[in-house]
């Protein structure tokens, strides 16, 4: 029998959930354990050095409950920012998630692009220098949305969205310029795929909206090949186990949600902030 990948996937709140289905498709035998830092979220807002240290310290607390061959930090606000501390920091592979504007100077025929991602994604460094060096010759309308991704998990806890408050989340990356618009959208935040279809109906008009999901569930396979497994653990959680690090997140309709995206089973590991 071979042994199974065991491959944590880790965000603020819901959003990873869009890479996780994205891994389960690309792996269906994988060993997936999804951790959601709810007693952090949002993290759009958080300080840059309080929320590196926030992030540390909680994947060192979950590396030790999952004991994962991969790491796929399912979220731009952290891996633009933490990324290099986690791999310094700890030794088990990380994969991370960061705004796709590779693909999307590839693919835009106007050369206006618009990133959707989150406030703190949007002022890092890392942001910049991918603008700078891929899309240099774009313009590239960068927007830090401010409520998008808790829109996205009311939806997916069952509630309506308000269009009207949609429409103004995302209306500045829809820009004309010289007789050009906006033909590619980034999705910056994994949050935002959950919300394409009601994003596509409050836009003032069609565009391609770039997902990275399916590329990092790509990226994850690789590095799983290249990567010796640990191997079964009775001690760590099973496969569809959603980590919450505050009890706020048990609500029913909330474990609902990550039943729907596949992971029925919960566990608490409390890291307060
Ligand atoms: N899903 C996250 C991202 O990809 C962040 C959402 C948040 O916590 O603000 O950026």
């Amino acid at each position: 029998m071979t042994t199974q990948p065991r491959i944590l996937l880790f965000d603020s709140g819901m959003g990873g959930l869009t890479v996780a289905r994205a891994v389960a498709r690309q792996m269906p035998e994988a060993h997936l354990v999804y951790a959601a830092d709810n007693a952090g979220f949002p993290y759009g807002a958080w300080k840059e050095r309080d929320l590196v240290g926030r992030i540390v310290m909680v994947i060192g607390r979950l590396i030790e409950v999952v004991k994962p061959d991969v790491v796929v930090i399912a979220c731009n606000t952290a891996s633009t920012i933490a990324l290099a501390e986690l791999r310094a920091a700890y030794k088990v592979p990380f994969v991370g998630t960061v705004p796709a504007i590779k693909p999307a100077a590839a693919q835009t025929k106007t050369g206006v692009i618009g990133v959707l991602a989150t406030p703190g994604t949007v002022s890092r460094e890392y942001t910049h220098s991918l603008i700078h060096t891929f899309a240099y010759h774009c313009k590239v309308i960068l927007h830090g949305a401010p409520r998008l991704a808790e829109i996205a998990e009311r939806k997916l806890k069952g509630h309506g969205i308000d269009l009207d408050e949609l429409k103004a989340e995302v209306a500045p990356v829809f820009r004309k310029r010289d007789g050009k618009q906006t033909d590619v959208v980034v999705l910056g935040c994994t949050h935002y795929p959950l919300l394409t279809e009601d994003i596509q109906k409050v836009a003032p008009w069609p565009v391609t909206y770039i997902d990275p999901a399916p590329a990092i569930a790509r990226r994850t396979a690789d590095i799983v090949e290249e990567t010796p497994l640990k191997g079964p653990d009775p001690s760590v959680p099973e496969h569809g186990t959603v980590i919450l690090t505050s009890a706020r997140g048990s609500a029913s309709e909330t474990l609902a949600a990550y039943g729907t995206m596949g992971f029925p089973k919960h566990m608490l590991v409390d890291l307060p902030v």
